[in-house]
């Protein structure tokens, strides 16, 4: 198949001195709790905007809005307000400029510096928008909330994939996902409570609890070890083989080792990572820097986890019944990721992108037609019990599709494919551009819901054919292949072997070669 060009060049995948040790696990598994504070601010946000004390204290006149609007105005239109969709999207300004910053720090002073300061920042964020008073504190607090995401999710993949043996990086950094899921599913079950509470403070509960998952992360960051990789980076070998030989369980890392220092010293004659990511033998790995977290944005999934109950009390649910179905909706996400997880180092990247794609595209233009159908563009219409329960039947297995494919593989696969020179710069792109769109979609998606209706679901689906017509033509397999091999990958594929010139691939790529 055109994108298929599997892995390096003689076909087989170089398998390094050890084995999967517990250390490496447990190591994996705190630095995945990173994802915890993406994850809980991502299911958070959506519950508390639909709560009626937090929309009367802080944003009057949509909770105006909303209390006239039942029964007679067009339900689409109900939601539609800047200034609260700037409170959802806030968050990822902050961490879309944060990021850049954050891959400085995380080249110079290691993965682990970052997840520290990611962690203190979220925790300070958490603790002021729970004693908010005005906009403006909550602002505030969520500017340093997405400082903290920035960090934390720049570092945190990178760290997965470095620290991982490769049979098994696929699993390991999916950790991260992981995470994510279930910070969103676990607020949105806080949400579910504090939502019942009517005391006026439910929201604050909701807000500062994400307090939790940042003293998680923080100290487990500071528990961890930093990667051997980064070690190198930093000049520091005897330590970067202590940690390689403590991961892989065995005294003889020379190999990979080398492939490190090899990987280091390439690193070294490049001054500028920015500049070098611009070069033309990087071209496909800022094609994928850009693309693959732009689309995993467009496939419309936070449409789902921001405002799934602002959408079910739209399509006609109480209350109540909203955040329900948002914690459901969670569930799915959490189940469907550990089918990722348990298949991406057998079955691979692609096959995953694959099925994923084609069930999100059925699922989506099957949402599209009911709702365009029985609840009518004028948005007066109200679903049957059962037609409604079927939208979410529908948009679990939409959920679930993106859940094994594109979520998780949207932090993996970049994570995995940049030289260490630009791996620190290429993934603090990937932050950048998945927090652009992230933002972009939150703050259109209710003004869109007005304009689109149900017309939205069908261009969602649109862009879910671009994307993995995108991935059938152009992202190679990457299943396996050690990371810093990794050029041998572009070498082969029908399409980038152009840019990839002799002299751009490592000695011990082309030992490997040979
Ligand atoms: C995405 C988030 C999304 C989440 C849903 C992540 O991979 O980056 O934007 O909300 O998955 O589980």
């Amino acid at each position: 198949m055109a994108g298929g060009g599997l892995a390096p060049s003689n076909g087989k995948v170089k398998h390094y001195n050890g084995r999967v040790t517990s250390f490496v696990i447990v190591t994996c598994v705190i630095a995945a709790t990173g994802g915890l504070i993406f994850g809980y601010d991502i299911g958070v946000s959506g519950g508390v905007t639909s709560m009626d004390e937090f929309l009367e204290k802080f944003f009057p006149s949509v909770y105006q809005q909303e209390k006239t609007a039942s029964g007679s105005k067009n339900q689409w239109c109900q939601f539609d307000s800047q200034m609260l969709t700037s409170f959802t999207s806030s968050l990822y300004v902050a961490g879309l400029i944060s990021t850049y910053f954050a891959s400085m720090v995380t080249q110079a002073f290691g993965r682990k510096s970052s997840m520290l300061f990611g962690g203190a920042a979220f925790l300070l964020g958490s603790a002021i928008n729970g004693v908010a008073m005005n906009v403006a504190m909550l602002i505030i607090g969520r500017i340093l909330l997405g400082v903290g995401v920035g960090f934390a999710n720049q570092a945190v993949p990178l760290y997965l994939s470095e620290m991982a043996p490769p049979q098994l990086r696929g699993a390991l950094n999916m950790g991260f996902q992981m995470a994510t899921t279930i910070g969103i599913f676990v607020a949105g079950l806080v949400n579910y409570g504090t939502g019942k509470l009517h005391a006026g403070y439910g929201w604050r509960i909701s807000v500062a609890l994400a307090a939790v998952p940042a003293l998680i992360m923080t100290l487990g960051a500071i528990a961890l070890p930093d990667t051997p990789n980064s070690l190198v980076e930093r000049g520091l070998r005897d330590q970067a083989k202590a940690t390689l030989q403590k991961i892989r369980g065995t005294d003889d890392v020379e190999a990979e080792l080398q492939d490190m220092i090899e990987a280091s010293e390439e690193a070294k004659k490049v001054s500028d990572p920015w500049s070098s990511i611009l070069r033309p033998e990087h071209r496909p790995h800022l094609v994928m820097a850009i693309a693959i977290p732009m689309f995993q944005q467009l496939t419309g999934i936070n449409v789902i986890m921001f405002y799934a109950p602002v959408l079910f009390k739209t399509i006609g649910f109480g209350d109540s019944a909203s955040l329900m179905s948002a914690v459901i909706s969670g569930l799915v996400n959490v189940f469907a990721t550990t089918v990722s997880i348990a298949t991406v180092d057998k079955f691979g990247r692609r096959v995953l992108f694959l099925e994923g794609g084609i069930q999100m595209v059925v699922s989506q233009v099957a949402v599209g037609a009911i709702l365009g159908t029985f609840f009518g563009d004028a948005g007066t219409g109200k679903l049957s019990p059962g037609l409604a329960n079927l939208v979410l039947a529908l948009i679990c297995v939409y959920v679930a599709a993106f859940a094994w494919s594109w979520g998780p593989l949207g932090w993996l696969v970049p994570s995995e494919i940049f030289p260490l020179n630009i791996r620190s710069a290429g993934q603090s792109i990937v932050v950048g551009v998945n927090f652009f769109f992230t933002f972009v979609i939150a703050q259109l998606f209710l003004m869109a819901l007005c304009h689109l209706k149900s017309g939205l679901f069908h261009l969602f689906a649109a862009f879910v054919v671009v994307m993995t017509l995108f991935v059938v033509f152009l992202v190679p397999e990457t299943k396996g292949v050690p990371i810093e091999e990794m050029s041998l990958v572009w070498k082969n594929h029908w399409f980038w072997k152009k840019y990839m010139l002799d002299d751009h691939i490592t000695p011990s790529e082309h030992r490997r070669e040979d």
